[in-house]
């Protein structure tokens, strides 16, 4: 059988040997009781990581960011953030149902200070309060956007100003650490809380972080139990973790380098453009004349020729590098688009 190209998401890597080893190997205890060894180490190393006091180990990044939606929210509150933020368009609804807390929409995914303070209400009863500002680095549907440390510093100074509370979901943070030159701490400074994947660009199969201050942590370990996240002896789960951490983070200028190459090739293949000016990270968006085909199309039409990837809207669709796919195999993805797309002329 042909290779599969999945360009589908960076969660789709699987482990390595050397990763599987240090999963077979793991020190454990139970971690509900806090006794985990490898789960502390993964806790502690990635707090001082992204420079904050304290962090905690969760099954998935939509559990670390409901956490800690729930830990700086109260129900009735208004949460800033872009209509197409992960928690507000890809948890299953998760933010409301759990949290009670309604959505402020952005006009963009990313925004500035004065955007904040026009979403803001204060002590207008006909509004819900107001209390936090969500921010997403790398910026998933905006195809892999990277925010500059300027204008993070806007939103984290303009919500101090206002007195509410800022979160930065960084799934891909590490993404954005590489693409910017800055540090994660520095990237994750001014934020309240932070939260982080393990599973997508780094290549563990399981596992994010929510991490902040000791005392919102110590409230955030109540809710992972409340929402069913305490684990036994993720040890197992936490050693995957620290490998991707030491391994991951090295290779990641490697998938931008191939999403780059990628997006080049899209822009002189008639039919297909890249949304964004600039591929900044792993993620390409690309739009579909809508003369021509739609996404969905395109992509049954690649699928049958062994090239994955999913349709972000009726003329958009995603492609995301990552550790499993080679400089090659995107070589080979943009014959199969150009194939596909000379067929449909
Ligand atoms: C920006 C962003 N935040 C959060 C998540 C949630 O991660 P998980 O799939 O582990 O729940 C994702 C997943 O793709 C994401 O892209």
């Amino acid at each position: 059988m042909s290779t599969v190209i999945d360009l589908r998401s960076d969660t789709v890597t699987r482990p390595c040997e050397a990763m599987r080893d240090a999963m077979a190997t793991a020190e454990v205890g139970d971690d509900v009781y806090g006794e985990d060894p490898t789960v502390n180490l993964l806790q502690d190393t990635v707090a001082k990581l992204l420079g904050q006091e304290a962090a905690l180990f969760t099954p998935s990044g939509s559990m670390a960011d409901q956490i800690a939606v729930n830990v700086l929210t109260r129900p009735g509150d208004a949460v800033m953030t872009a209509p197409d933020a992960h928690i507000a368009f890809h948890e299953a609804g998760a933010t409301p149902m759990l949290n009670g807390v309604q959505f402020s929409f952005m006009p963009s995914g990313r925004f500035g200070g004065d955007d904040v303070r026009a979403a803001y209400h204060d002590n207008d009863h006909h509004y819900p309060p107001t209390t936090l500002v969500e921010v997403e680095n790398t910026y998933n549907m905006g195809g892999g956007q990277v925010w500059s440390i300027e204008q993070l510093r806007e939103v984290t100074d303009t919500a101090k100003d206002l007195g509410i509370k800022s979160m930065l979901d960084g799934a891909r943070l590490w993404n954005a650490a590489v693409a910017t030159g800055h540090t994660e701490a520095e990237l994750c400074s001014g934020f309240d809380v932070v939260t982080v994947c393990l599973s997508k660009g780094l290549g563990a199969p399981v596992g994010s972080i929510v991490a902040g201050s000791r005392e919102l942590m110590h409230r955030a370990h109540r809710v992972r139990k409340m929402l069913g996240g305490g684990m036994r002896q993720a040890g197992i789960l936490a050693a995957a973790g620290l490998y991707a951490l030491k391994h991951g983070r090295e290779r990641l200028h490697l998938d931008h380098e191939n999403a780059r190459q990628l997006g080049q090739a899209i822009q002189h293949i008639s039919g297909l453009s890249v949304a964004t000016k600039k591929v900044d990270t792993n993620i390409v968006i690309v739009e579909v004349d809508a003369q021509f085909a739609t996404a969905a199309q395109i992509q049954e039409r690649c699928e049958v020729k062994g090239l994955l990837f999913w349709p972000t809207g009726p003329q958009r669709f995603r492609l995301v590098t990552h550790l499993d796919v080679t400089g090659a195999e995107c070589d080979q993805a943009v014959e199969i688009l150009k194939d596909v797309c000379s067929a449909c002329l």
